[in-house]
């Protein structure tokens, strides 16, 4: 240690001054959560006064348009800026090739329009991918061996992106993982005098076991069964190839890009947000959520002060929003 460090038996430098005072601790503090960081994750439901809750997401339920509509008015209440909306789609309504994901009277587009009508200031974020509507849950269409084919369904998610932008989507978030999809969406909009609809990249998805409770919660997981994704969505291992999807994603006319899942990828969204430096977001995907509940609920966890301290981790990792299912709970804390 050298002298100027250390004079005599004090240390030159005490980091624990700052620490020491309330006041002095808030003037140093390099980052803050607030509630315009948080984007709300919310499943929609056929029916009419429906509420079904989701077995492995406690406080998270599969809502009817009318109680969602409801519930979208106190969330723009707490100035939340945003929600990500997922349909859960009867069977009756899944097929092989998806022709459900751009009816214009689908459940989401409906929802969409409600929701718009209904609370116009509050952004709506669609989920371009076809898993809801598919037969066998894989977000594409397949071939004869259950491979998906990107170019094909890149057509088809143009549709849809069509579709929701069409029932006043605000921006549209492509989850898939294909190939050229951006560009191609991008290229749709414009074409059909949607200059304004910005697009949200699912640009660096890694095929992910924390998605379980997501699955169950829009009815994917059965008809998905013993498959996989790893063939589109990304290995975890991979940390260059993120930003390599990033950068495609963004040259094709992407607005913002995200990473997901959150807590496992912080290092990813450091690594995007300073290489590329642009609107970066990061999903807590519902994995994350179950997981924090179930220690929550047997009291290993404080509530409160882990959810906060989860949230801030992606504002210090470089996100500038989270989609989280603790949007509300975390508004709610923040108003208080
Ligand atoms: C599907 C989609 C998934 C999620 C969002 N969109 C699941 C998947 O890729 O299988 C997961 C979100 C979550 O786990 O909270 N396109």
């Amino acid at each position: 240690m050298s002298k100027s460090l250390h004079r005599g038996a004090f240390p030159a430098t005490r980091m624990r001054r700052l620490r020491a005072n309330d006041f002095s601790r808030r003037l140093m503090r390099e980052n803050q959560l607030t509630v315009n960081d948080l984007i709300y994750p919310m499943f929609v439901c056929e029916g009419s006064n429906e509420r079904q809750a989701v077995g492995s997401m406690p406080g998270i339920e599969r809502l009817s348009i009318d109680l969602l509509v409801a519930e979208a008015k106190q969330l723009a209440a707490l100035g939340i800026p945003a929600i990500a909306l997922f349909p859960v789609v009867g069977a009756d309504k899944k097929s092989l090739f998806a022709e459900e994901a751009y009816n214009p009277d689908g459940l989401a587009q409906r929802a969409i329009k409600a929701i718009k009508d209904a609370t116009p200031e509050l952004g709506i974020i669609t989920d371009v991918a076809l898993d809801p509507y598919t037969t066998h849950g894989q977000d594409g269409i397949i071939d004869a061996s259950g491979y998906v084919l990107n170019d094909r369904t890149v057509e088809t998610l143009c549709k849809q992106a069509e579709a929701q932008a069409n029932a006043g989507a605000d921006i549209v978030a492509p989850s898939d993982m294909m190939d050229g999809r951006i560009g191609a969406i991008r290229h749709t909009l414009e074409s059909n005098g949607h200059i304004n609809t910005c697009i949200l990249s699912y640009a660096a998805k890694y095929a992910s076991a924390y998605y379980g409770p997501f699955r169950d919660a829009v009815g994917s997981a059965g008809n998905l069964g013993s498959g996989n994704k790893y063939n589109y969505q990304m290995d975890p291992a991979n940390s260059d190839e993120a930003l390599h999807e990033c950068a495609l994603d963004l040259a094709e006319g992407a607005d913002m890009i995200m990473v997901k899942p959150g807590m496992p990828y912080l290092d990813i969204i450091r690594r995007v947000k300073d290489e590329l430096a642009v609107p970066t977001y990061a999903y807590q995907v519902s994995g994350e959520y179950a997981m924090h509940c179930a220690a929550f609920q047997n009291g290993w966890l404080d509530k409160n002060s882990v959810m906060a301290e989860s949230l801030l981790a992606f504002k210090r990792a470089g996100a500038d929003g989270i989609l989280t299912y603790f949007a509300k709970d975390m508004a709610l804390l923040l108003n208080n």
